[in-house]
């Protein structure tokens, strides 16, 4: 009896991807969608998604992004690594999203590199990074190394009327909806390659579909959906953020008529954009139960950042320090995870890299990555791991060096600026922070990067939605403990980001 029972354990303990069906390495989905919250209920109509991975499987209650703005959230999530560490700042060329100097450092050693060495057959389709395809980035004959299959959207989320680059070559696609509309598109071309896979190997799909980012173009038979659905006015909802930033201090308030209208109107447009997500994940999982391969693959869900709409009075974006934008969606199901589990510990979209390769059999202190494996949250009788306490939010503010022409008494510097001239970002909106969240603390410290040094400090525990900056009232060894600790993780690198002391 001992003989199989070790071996079972070997199993067990060296290799999570044999786990599930005595040798054979598991199958990994991660799903990204395009600015979807969580805080403010930006799951609810996904109800398709949260039965087939979230009850199947774990739901993490407190994932975050480590900066919230597309490129530099979605080059956090290909290499693991924070915005210093990997240098991509915003979503210009410039700020290096999808820049030469990104893709000959650190595209080549993303995670997707790692899989495909392998034998992990990869497929992508949908968004990449901001700048992908364009003249500067490398045209659409740029396929980033570890991809068999690439099906990449040019540039920014569309719906219709974009351009592809299939497999290197451009594929122009107009607005019908039968033949091009891109959340289904994603679905169908995934559906085929799953199809056409070679049963010998392994494989890996991400699917990044455009919902529920603007232009918030939705699929014609979801749109009388949610017709009675607004914004929720809870919360930090159209409350004047007079004791924070700079920024936080210019909205109207209250909010005029028009921002509302403007912001109920995305809110429910938002939701109707993501029922074609939430009908991708359900054909997804059909087809893998024809195939008889939905119990030898992890399916991940997620977003590269969260939203608001009106908090603080702010309109609509991402962008901020504040939960509403941090925050994101995550569910994974797969082999080693017990269904209907709702997972406390904080893990990040830096985690995701390292989780993945670590369900791949990689040797993770051979891969140069800033976070941390969760497999050992999900899927405890695969992996011992620790949670950690805290850790690193930073972000680099987007400007224009002109005014704009639409808001001309505000000067230069801003960006966003939209309904009503309320501008969203602006070059001084950098700033770093450090989150902390265990048994004992809810916490979060910013520095700011303005004329001020702004400093904000929220008790997340007596004041979940960040209505007071505590910073003049706390404890002075507060501060200056999670200012020595912010200073260590600005510069942190690798193994050193995970130290948690
Ligand atoms: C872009 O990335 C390169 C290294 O890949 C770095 O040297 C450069 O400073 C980055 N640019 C910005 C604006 O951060
Ligand atoms: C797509 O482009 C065509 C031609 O420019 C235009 O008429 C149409 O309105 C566009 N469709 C959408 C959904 O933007
Ligand atoms: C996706 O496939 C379905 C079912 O075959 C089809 O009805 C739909 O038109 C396809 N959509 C796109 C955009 O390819
Ligand atoms: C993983 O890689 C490290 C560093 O390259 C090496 O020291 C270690 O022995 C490897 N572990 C295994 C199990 O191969
Ligand atoms: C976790 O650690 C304990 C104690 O060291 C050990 O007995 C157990 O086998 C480990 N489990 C896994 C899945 O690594
Ligand atoms: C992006 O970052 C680069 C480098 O710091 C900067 O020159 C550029 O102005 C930034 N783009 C925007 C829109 O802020
Ligand atoms: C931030 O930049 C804007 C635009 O340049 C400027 O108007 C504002 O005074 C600056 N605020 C701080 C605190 O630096
Ligand atoms: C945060 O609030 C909780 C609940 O009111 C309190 O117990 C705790 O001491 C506060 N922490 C700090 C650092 O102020």
């Amino acid at each position: 009896m001992a003989g199989p029972r070790l071996l079972a354990l070997l199993l067990l303990t060296c290799c999570a991807r044999c786990a599930a069906s005595g040798g054979k390495p598991s199958n990994i989905i991660l799903i990204l969608a395009d600015d979807q919250d969580v805080y403010l209920g930006g799951m609810t109509p996904m109800k398709k998604t949260k039965a087939l991975i979230g009850d199947a499987g774990a739901t993490f209650v407190n994932a975050f992004t480590v900066t919230p703005l597309c490129c530099p959230s979605r080059s956090s999530v290909l290499t693991g690594r924070y915005p210093h560490n990997h240098e991509v700042r915003n979503n210009s060329l410039s700020g290096n999203c999808s820049s030469a100097l990104w893709q000959s450092g650190p595209e080549a050693s993303a995670f997707p590199v790692y899989l495909s060495k392998l034998k992990y057959q990869t497929f992508f389709a949908g968004k990449y990074l901001n700048q992908y395809g364009k003249k500067g980035a490398g045209d659409v004959g740029h396929i980033p190394p570890g991809w068999d299959q690439w099906n990449a959207l040019v540039g920014n989320s569309q719906y219709y009327n974009y351009t592809l680059s299939v497999n290197g070559k451009e594929q122009k696609h107009g607005d019908s909806y039968e033949s091009d509309y891109l959340t289904d598109l994603i679905t169908n071309r995934s559906l085929h390659f799953l199809e056409d896979r070679s049963p010998q190997h392994p494989f890996f799909l991400m699917l990044s579909p455009p919902a529920p980012h603007s232009p918030w173009t939705v699929a014609p038979q979801y749109q009388k959906e949610f017709s009675a659905v607004k914004a929720p006015r809870d919360g930090s909802f159209d409350k004047h953020g007079k004791d924070k930033h700079w920024l936080l201090r210019q909205p109207v308030n209250p909010m005029p008529e028009s921002s509302l209208n403007y912001l109920d109107s995305a809110y429910r447009k938002r939701w109707q954009t993501l029922l074609s997500v939430d009908d991708m994940v359900e054909l997804l999982v059909k087809k893998l139960d024809s195939i008889k391969e939905l119990d030898n693959t992890y399916i991940f869900y997620t977003s590269d950042n969260g939203y608001h709409t009106g908090q603080f009075s702010l309109p609509i974006d991402k962008r901020q320090l504040y939960e509403f934008d941090i925050r994101v969606p995550l569910m994974v199901r797969g082999p080693g995870i017990k269904p209907n589990q709702k997972l406390q510990a904080p893990v990040l979209n830096i985690d995701l890299a390292p989780t993945i390769l670590d369900i791949s059999g990689t040797n993770l202190s051979s891969v140069n990555v800033d976070g941390q494996s969760f497999l050992s949250q999900m899927a405890p009788s695969l992996r011992n791991g620790t949670a950690r306490p805290f850790f690193l939010v930073e972000y680099t503010g987007e400007g224009h060096p002109t005014s704009d022409p639409s808001c001309p008494k505000l000067g230069p510097g801003l960006s966003e600026c939209f309904p009503d001239c309320v501008c969203e970002d602006a070059y001084n909106n950098t700033y770093a922070c450090v989150r902390t969240l265990n048994g004992q603390n809810n916490l979060q410290y910013c520095e700011f990067a303005d004329s001020e040094s702004f400093v904000e400090v929220y008790n997340l525990t007596s004041d979940p939605h960040q209505l007071e900056n505590i910073v003049k009232k706390v404890d002075p060894a507060i501060l200056q403990a999670m200012n020595q600790r912010l200073i260590k993780l600005q510069s942190c690198q690798g193994v050193s980001c995970r130290d948690n002391k």
